[in-house]
Protein backbone atom coordinates (compact mmCIF):
# COMPACT_ATOMS: atom_id res chain seq x y z
CA UNK A 1 0.00 0.00 0.00
CA UNK A 2 1.35 3.42 -0.84
CA UNK A 3 1.14 5.90 2.25
CA UNK A 4 -0.02 9.42 1.10
CA UNK A 5 2.38 12.41 2.15
CA UNK A 6 0.55 14.98 3.56
CA UNK A 7 2.82 17.08 1.60
CA UNK A 8 1.52 15.95 -1.94
CA UNK A 9 -0.11 17.98 -3.90
CA UNK A 10 -3.69 17.31 -3.20
CA UNK A 11 -6.12 17.50 -6.29
CA UNK A 12 -8.91 19.40 -6.26
CA UNK A 13 -12.88 18.63 -5.76
CA UNK A 14 -13.21 18.93 -8.58
CA UNK A 15 -10.62 16.83 -10.27
CA UNK A 16 -11.83 14.50 -8.27
CA UNK A 17 -15.13 14.42 -9.00
CA UNK A 18 -14.66 14.90 -12.57
CA UNK A 19 -12.79 12.05 -12.67
CA UNK A 20 -15.25 9.72 -11.07
CA UNK A 21 -18.12 11.63 -13.91
CA UNK A 22 -15.60 10.84 -16.36
CA UNK A 23 -15.79 7.19 -15.92
CA UNK A 24 -19.69 6.50 -16.93
CA UNK A 25 -22.05 8.62 -19.29
CA UNK A 26 -25.38 9.43 -17.33
CA UNK A 27 -28.56 9.01 -18.88
CA UNK A 28 -31.47 11.47 -18.75
CA UNK A 29 -34.22 12.42 -17.27
CA UNK A 30 -36.93 14.21 -19.03
CA UNK A 31 -37.64 17.25 -17.36
CA UNK A 32 -38.13 19.96 -19.62
CA UNK A 33 -39.09 23.95 -19.14
CA UNK A 34 -38.34 23.66 -15.46
CA UNK A 35 -35.61 25.61 -14.11
CA UNK A 36 -36.05 25.87 -9.72
CA UNK A 37 -33.66 24.91 -7.71
CA UNK A 38 -32.82 21.52 -7.47
CA UNK A 39 -32.26 19.28 -4.24
CA UNK A 40 -30.77 15.84 -3.58
CA UNK A 41 -32.06 13.84 -0.50
CA UNK A 42 -31.41 10.67 0.64
CA UNK A 43 -33.46 8.02 2.02
CA UNK A 44 -36.33 10.59 1.43
CA UNK A 45 -39.45 7.85 1.72
CA UNK A 46 -40.22 8.40 5.13
CA UNK A 47 -38.88 9.86 8.58
CA UNK A 48 -37.09 12.95 8.28
CA UNK A 49 -36.43 12.13 5.02
CA UNK A 50 -39.96 12.36 3.70
CA UNK A 51 -40.51 15.65 5.77
CA UNK A 52 -37.82 17.08 4.48
CA UNK A 53 -38.47 16.25 0.49
CA UNK A 54 -42.24 17.69 1.46
CA UNK A 55 -40.76 20.79 2.54
CA UNK A 56 -38.73 21.64 -0.24
CA UNK A 57 -41.48 20.42 -2.96
CA UNK A 58 -43.26 23.00 -1.39
CA UNK A 59 -40.45 25.64 -1.25
CA UNK A 60 -40.96 25.25 -5.10
CA UNK A 61 -37.58 22.72 -5.19
CA UNK A 62 -37.14 19.64 -7.51
CA UNK A 63 -35.92 16.80 -5.56
CA UNK A 64 -34.73 13.56 -6.21
CA UNK A 65 -34.45 11.38 -3.79
CA UNK A 66 -34.01 7.37 -3.20
CA UNK A 67 -34.08 4.27 -0.66
CA UNK A 68 -34.25 0.83 -1.57
CA UNK A 69 -38.39 0.85 -1.20
CA UNK A 70 -40.79 2.28 -2.20
CA UNK A 71 -43.51 3.51 -0.01
CA UNK A 72 -47.16 5.13 -0.13
CA UNK A 73 -45.57 8.65 -0.23
CA UNK A 74 -42.90 8.12 -3.36
CA UNK A 75 -45.02 6.31 -5.29
CA UNK A 76 -48.22 8.49 -4.60
CA UNK A 77 -45.83 12.07 -5.10
CA UNK A 78 -44.86 10.42 -8.32
CA UNK A 79 -47.41 10.49 -9.63
CA UNK A 80 -48.69 13.42 -8.17
CA UNK A 81 -45.64 15.74 -9.28
CA UNK A 82 -44.06 14.02 -11.84
CA UNK A 83 -42.39 17.09 -13.27
CA UNK A 84 -41.01 17.99 -9.74
CA UNK A 85 -40.14 14.77 -8.12
CA UNK A 86 -37.98 11.47 -8.87
CA UNK A 87 -37.80 8.38 -6.86
CA UNK A 88 -35.38 5.31 -7.44
CA UNK A 89 -34.34 2.64 -5.72
CA UNK A 90 -30.92 2.49 -4.58
CA UNK A 91 -29.04 1.15 -1.50
CA UNK A 92 -26.68 3.33 -0.28
CA UNK A 93 -24.04 0.57 0.49
CA UNK A 94 -23.94 0.02 -3.60
CA UNK A 95 -22.13 3.40 -4.09
CA UNK A 96 -21.71 2.39 -7.86
CA UNK A 97 -25.37 2.79 -8.07
CA UNK A 98 -25.50 5.68 -5.49
CA UNK A 99 -23.18 7.50 -7.97
CA UNK A 100 -25.12 6.42 -10.95
CA UNK A 101 -28.26 8.19 -9.49
CA UNK A 102 -26.70 11.38 -9.11
CA UNK A 103 -25.49 11.33 -11.99
CA UNK A 104 -28.62 10.80 -14.21
CA UNK A 105 -30.01 13.35 -11.56
CA UNK A 106 -27.66 16.24 -12.76
CA UNK A 107 -28.30 15.59 -15.85
CA UNK A 108 -31.52 15.20 -15.96
CA UNK A 109 -32.26 18.10 -13.95
CA UNK A 110 -29.66 19.95 -15.37
CA UNK A 111 -28.30 21.20 -11.95
CA UNK A 112 -27.75 20.71 -7.96
CA UNK A 113 -28.47 22.99 -5.84
CA UNK A 114 -28.57 21.48 -2.43
CA UNK A 115 -27.94 17.82 -0.90
CA UNK A 116 -29.28 16.52 2.48
CA UNK A 117 -27.34 13.21 3.02
CA UNK A 118 -29.81 12.17 5.08
CA UNK A 119 -30.10 8.43 5.42
CA UNK A 120 -28.67 6.68 7.88
CA UNK A 121 -28.67 3.10 9.43
CA UNK A 122 -28.63 1.60 12.99
CA UNK A 123 -28.07 -1.38 14.19
CA UNK A 124 -29.24 -1.46 17.81
CA UNK A 125 -27.12 -3.26 20.59
CA UNK A 126 -24.61 -4.62 18.34
CA UNK A 127 -21.42 -4.82 20.64
CA UNK A 128 -18.05 -3.42 18.10
CA UNK A 129 -16.44 -6.79 19.69
CA UNK A 130 -18.65 -9.18 18.19
CA UNK A 131 -19.79 -7.23 15.34
CA UNK A 132 -19.40 -9.47 12.00
CA UNK A 133 -16.92 -7.62 9.49
CA UNK A 134 -19.28 -7.50 6.42
CA UNK A 135 -21.99 -5.33 9.44
CA UNK A 136 -18.99 -3.78 9.82
CA UNK A 137 -18.56 -2.76 6.37
CA UNK A 138 -22.13 -1.86 5.89
CA UNK A 139 -22.71 0.33 9.03
CA UNK A 140 -19.42 2.67 7.66
CA UNK A 141 -20.66 2.38 4.14
CA UNK A 142 -24.26 3.47 4.41
CA UNK A 143 -23.45 6.31 7.14
CA UNK A 144 -19.79 7.40 5.64
CA UNK A 145 -18.76 6.43 2.49
CA UNK A 146 -21.93 6.78 0.64
CA UNK A 147 -22.74 10.45 2.47
CA UNK A 148 -18.96 10.94 1.25
CA UNK A 149 -19.49 9.40 -2.64
CA UNK A 150 -23.06 11.42 -3.04
CA UNK A 151 -21.20 14.66 -2.03
CA UNK A 152 -18.79 13.84 -4.29
CA UNK A 153 -20.62 13.65 -7.46
CA UNK A 154 -23.41 16.49 -6.70
CA UNK A 155 -20.79 18.90 -5.61
CA UNK A 156 -18.78 18.48 -8.66
CA UNK A 157 -22.61 19.93 -10.29
CA UNK A 158 -22.85 22.74 -8.27
CA UNK A 159 -19.38 24.40 -8.77
CA UNK A 160 -20.69 24.15 -12.57
CA UNK A 161 -23.78 26.59 -11.76
CA UNK A 162 -22.33 28.86 -8.88
CA UNK A 163 -22.28 27.28 -5.50
CA UNK A 164 -24.51 25.13 -3.35
CA UNK A 165 -25.62 23.47 0.40
CA UNK A 166 -24.63 20.09 0.97
CA UNK A 167 -26.49 19.27 4.69
CA UNK A 168 -24.80 16.31 6.37
CA UNK A 169 -27.49 14.58 9.33
CA UNK A 170 -24.95 12.76 11.84
CA UNK A 171 -26.27 11.89 15.33
CA UNK A 172 -25.45 12.67 19.05
CA UNK A 173 -23.81 9.41 19.36
CA UNK A 174 -20.69 11.10 17.17
CA UNK A 175 -20.05 13.55 20.23
CA UNK A 176 -21.15 11.17 23.22
CA UNK A 177 -20.83 7.21 23.51
CA UNK A 178 -23.44 5.04 24.06
CA UNK A 179 -23.07 1.45 24.58
CA UNK A 180 -24.60 -1.08 21.57
CA UNK A 181 -23.75 1.43 18.87
CA UNK A 182 -19.88 2.00 18.30
CA UNK A 183 -19.70 1.61 14.78
CA UNK A 184 -22.60 4.03 13.77
CA UNK A 185 -21.26 6.21 16.38
CA UNK A 186 -17.91 6.13 14.82
CA UNK A 187 -19.24 6.70 11.47
CA UNK A 188 -21.41 9.40 12.35
CA UNK A 189 -18.30 11.17 14.10
CA UNK A 190 -16.46 10.52 10.86
CA UNK A 191 -19.45 12.30 8.91
CA UNK A 192 -18.90 15.58 11.06
CA UNK A 193 -14.99 15.68 10.36
CA UNK A 194 -15.77 15.21 7.10
CA UNK A 195 -17.91 18.51 7.30
CA UNK A 196 -15.73 20.51 8.31
CA UNK A 197 -12.55 19.90 6.57
CA UNK A 198 -14.82 19.43 3.23
CA UNK A 199 -16.22 22.99 4.31
CA UNK A 200 -12.76 24.39 3.83
CA UNK A 201 -11.86 22.82 0.84
CA UNK A 202 -15.48 23.93 -1.27
CA UNK A 203 -15.89 27.18 0.48
CA UNK A 204 -14.03 28.95 -2.44
CA UNK A 205 -16.62 27.34 -4.63
CA UNK A 206 -19.50 29.21 -3.00
CA UNK A 207 -20.33 25.13 -1.72
CA UNK A 208 -21.29 24.96 2.28
CA UNK A 209 -21.13 22.32 3.81
CA UNK A 210 -22.57 21.71 7.44
CA UNK A 211 -24.40 18.77 9.75
CA UNK A 212 -27.20 18.83 11.48
CA UNK A 213 -26.20 16.55 15.07
CA UNK A 214 -30.38 15.29 16.65
CA UNK A 215 -30.73 13.55 19.47
CA UNK A 216 -33.31 10.74 19.47
CA UNK A 217 -36.79 11.43 17.73
CA UNK A 218 -39.69 9.32 16.65
CA UNK A 219 -39.27 7.23 13.35
CA UNK A 220 -38.89 3.77 12.34
CA UNK A 221 -35.45 3.87 13.30
CA UNK A 222 -36.12 4.09 16.83
CA UNK A 223 -39.19 2.20 16.60
CA UNK A 224 -37.19 -0.86 19.23
CA UNK A 225 -36.39 1.22 21.65
CA UNK A 226 -38.48 0.79 24.83
CA UNK A 227 -40.91 2.65 26.62
CA UNK A 228 -38.00 2.92 29.42
CA UNK A 229 -35.56 4.30 27.60
CA UNK A 230 -37.63 6.90 26.13
CA UNK A 231 -39.07 8.22 29.54
CA UNK A 232 -35.05 8.07 30.72
CA UNK A 233 -33.82 10.01 27.92
CA UNK A 234 -36.76 12.58 28.18
CA UNK A 235 -35.87 13.02 32.01
CA UNK A 236 -32.10 13.48 31.17
CA UNK A 237 -32.83 16.31 28.41
CA UNK A 238 -33.02 19.51 30.26
CA UNK A 239 -36.78 20.48 27.68
CA UNK A 240 -38.04 17.80 29.31
CA UNK A 241 -39.29 15.61 25.98
CA UNK A 242 -37.98 14.26 22.98
CA UNK A 243 -37.91 16.56 19.52
CA UNK A 244 -40.36 16.55 17.17
CA UNK A 245 -39.43 15.41 13.85
CA UNK A 246 -40.25 18.96 12.74
CA UNK A 247 -37.77 20.29 14.82
CA UNK A 248 -35.37 18.37 13.36
CA UNK A 249 -36.45 19.56 9.85
CA UNK A 250 -36.49 23.14 10.89
CA UNK A 251 -32.60 22.73 11.38
CA UNK A 252 -31.68 21.09 8.15
CA UNK A 253 -34.03 23.58 6.29
CA UNK A 254 -32.42 26.73 7.61
CA UNK A 255 -29.11 25.04 6.95
CA UNK A 256 -30.13 24.44 3.07
CA UNK A 257 -31.81 27.96 2.42
CA UNK A 258 -30.19 31.44 2.08
CA UNK A 259 -30.79 32.60 5.48
CA UNK A 260 -27.96 30.85 6.72
CA UNK A 261 -25.60 32.03 3.74
CA UNK A 262 -22.72 32.51 5.86
CA UNK A 263 -22.53 29.89 7.96
CA UNK A 264 -19.90 26.84 6.93
CA UNK A 265 -18.55 24.13 8.47
CA UNK A 266 -20.75 23.82 11.71
CA UNK A 267 -22.01 20.81 13.13
CA UNK A 268 -25.50 22.06 14.95
CA UNK A 269 -26.74 20.13 17.97
CA UNK A 270 -30.71 19.53 18.29
CA UNK A 271 -31.48 17.78 21.14
CA UNK A 272 -32.97 19.70 24.04
CA UNK A 273 -30.20 20.14 25.83
CA UNK A 274 -29.33 15.92 26.50
CA UNK A 275 -25.88 16.81 25.67
CA UNK A 276 -24.62 19.78 27.41
N1 LIG B 1 -34.42 8.83 14.72
C1 LIG B 1 -33.50 9.29 15.56
O1 LIG B 1 -33.70 9.33 16.80
C2 LIG B 1 -32.18 9.81 15.03
C3 LIG B 1 -31.30 10.40 15.95
C4 LIG B 1 -30.09 10.92 15.49
C5 LIG B 1 -29.78 10.85 14.15
N2 LIG B 1 -30.64 10.25 13.28
C6 LIG B 1 -30.26 10.24 11.86
O2 LIG B 1 -31.29 10.91 11.13
C7 LIG B 1 -31.34 10.39 9.81
C8 LIG B 1 -32.78 10.02 9.47
O3 LIG B 1 -33.20 9.04 10.39
P1 LIG B 1 -34.72 8.54 10.50
O4 LIG B 1 -34.94 8.28 11.95
O5 LIG B 1 -35.63 9.42 9.74
O6 LIG B 1 -34.58 7.10 9.79
P2 LIG B 1 -35.67 6.11 9.20
O7 LIG B 1 -37.04 6.49 9.63
O8 LIG B 1 -35.16 4.75 9.51
O9 LIG B 1 -35.57 6.39 7.62
C9 LIG B 1 -34.38 6.10 6.96
C10 LIG B 1 -34.50 6.40 5.48
O10 LIG B 1 -33.27 5.99 4.87
C11 LIG B 1 -33.52 4.93 3.93
N3 LIG B 1 -32.48 3.95 4.02
C12 LIG B 1 -32.12 3.20 5.11
N4 LIG B 1 -31.15 2.35 4.77
C13 LIG B 1 -30.91 2.54 3.44
C14 LIG B 1 -30.03 1.95 2.52
N5 LIG B 1 -29.19 0.96 2.87
N6 LIG B 1 -30.02 2.41 1.24
C15 LIG B 1 -30.87 3.40 0.85
N7 LIG B 1 -31.72 4.01 1.69
C16 LIG B 1 -31.73 3.57 2.97
C17 LIG B 1 -34.87 4.34 4.37
O11 LIG B 1 -35.55 3.67 3.31
P3 LIG B 1 -35.37 2.07 3.03
O12 LIG B 1 -35.35 1.38 4.34
O13 LIG B 1 -36.52 1.69 2.15
O14 LIG B 1 -34.08 1.91 2.30
C18 LIG B 1 -35.61 5.61 4.80
O15 LIG B 1 -36.06 6.31 3.67
C19 LIG B 1 -30.36 9.20 9.78
O16 LIG B 1 -29.13 9.62 9.24
C20 LIG B 1 -30.16 8.87 11.24
O17 LIG B 1 -28.92 8.24 11.48
C21 LIG B 1 -31.83 9.73 13.70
Amino acid sequence: MTAVSEAAPAATAVDVVEAVEAAEPAKALVRPGLDSPVAVVSGGSRGLGRVLVERLLDRGYRVATFARSDTEFTTGTATERPDQFHFARVDLTDTDAVRAFVREVATGFGRVDALVNNAGVLQHSELALTTPGDQIDNLVRANLVAPIVLTQVCARAMSRTGGGTIVNVSSINAIRGHRGVAVYSAAKAGLDGFTRSLARELGALGIRVNSVVPGFFESDMTALVTDRDRERIRRRTPLGRVAAVDEIADVVQFLVSAQSSFITGQSIVVDGGITC
